[in-house]
């Protein structure tokens, strides 16, 4: 909060479907009246020529604002290393303009978050963590299960029915807790995940499978 004050723009990223961003959401009642919140749209896609289009056209708001002599932020959910459209926004700025000093704020990640709402530890000792996208389905679960002690499932929204049927497969399913809206209004921990199978969770939906019990 005390960088977000201290700056002429604050810059957020939303999707072009339907202009909201959380993020922005989040912030805005701490912040200063006058500070204004341009949202940045991307589109979400995998075509790569449309989003290139559209991180070229969204770093060029953010360089404008710069070469203008003005401090800017860029706000995003969680930690801006770690699955966040700011990754992209970060490297376009530095190839257009890489005299441009920007420093990065650490974020608590979702995965952070969702394992001090359920109190359980997410590694420890000499065990090994991985985390992976559900993004393209279940396929990277089967590949790191014999692997990895702890996992960590991110976008589990579009393949959860998928998702949900691997971890039967793999005998998983007790070890999983899903976690959504972690540390927002209406968060929700679910532990037996057989049951309400039918229920797709919301697009902020986690998976955190401990093999130890
Ligand atoms: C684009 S990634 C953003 C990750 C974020 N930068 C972080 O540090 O965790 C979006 C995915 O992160 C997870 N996520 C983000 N916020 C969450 C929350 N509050 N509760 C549960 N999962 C969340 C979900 O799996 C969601 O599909």
């Amino acid at each position: 909060m005390r960088v977000l004050n201290n700056v002429a723009v604050i810059f957020s990223a939303t999707s072009t479907k339907n202009a909201y961003s959380l993020a922005a959401d989040i912030v805005s009642s701490h912040l200063k009246k006058e500070t204004p919140i341009v949202l940045l749209g991307f589109p979400m896609t995998y075509n790569k020529d449309k989003l290139s289009i559209a991180w070229e056209e969204n770093a060029r708001k953010v360089i404008d604002s710069v070469t203008k002599g003005l401090d800017v932020a860029c706000i995003t959910l969680g930690d801006p290393m770690t699955y966040s459209t700011f990754g992209y926004l970060m490297r376009t700025i530095k190839e257009k303009d890489p005299d441009i000093r920007i420093k990065i704020i650490p974020g608590i990640t979702s995965y952070q978050a969702a394992s001090a709402s359920v109190g359980q530890v997410l590694v420890e000792g000499d065990e090994s963590l991985t985390i992976v996208s559900g993004a393209p389905g279940a396929k990277k679960l089967k590949d790191i299960i014999d692997h990895s002690d702890n996992i960590i499932m991110v976008k589990v929204y579009h393949h959860y029915k998928e998702i949900i049927r691997t971890l039967d497969e793999l005998n998983l399913t007790s070890k999983a807790i899903l976690v959504s809206h972690s540390g927002l209004d209406g968060e929700e921990i679910v532990h037996d995940l057989k049951k309400n199978t039918d229920k797709i969770p919301p697009y902020l939906s986690i998976l955190l499978i401990r093999k130890k019990d």
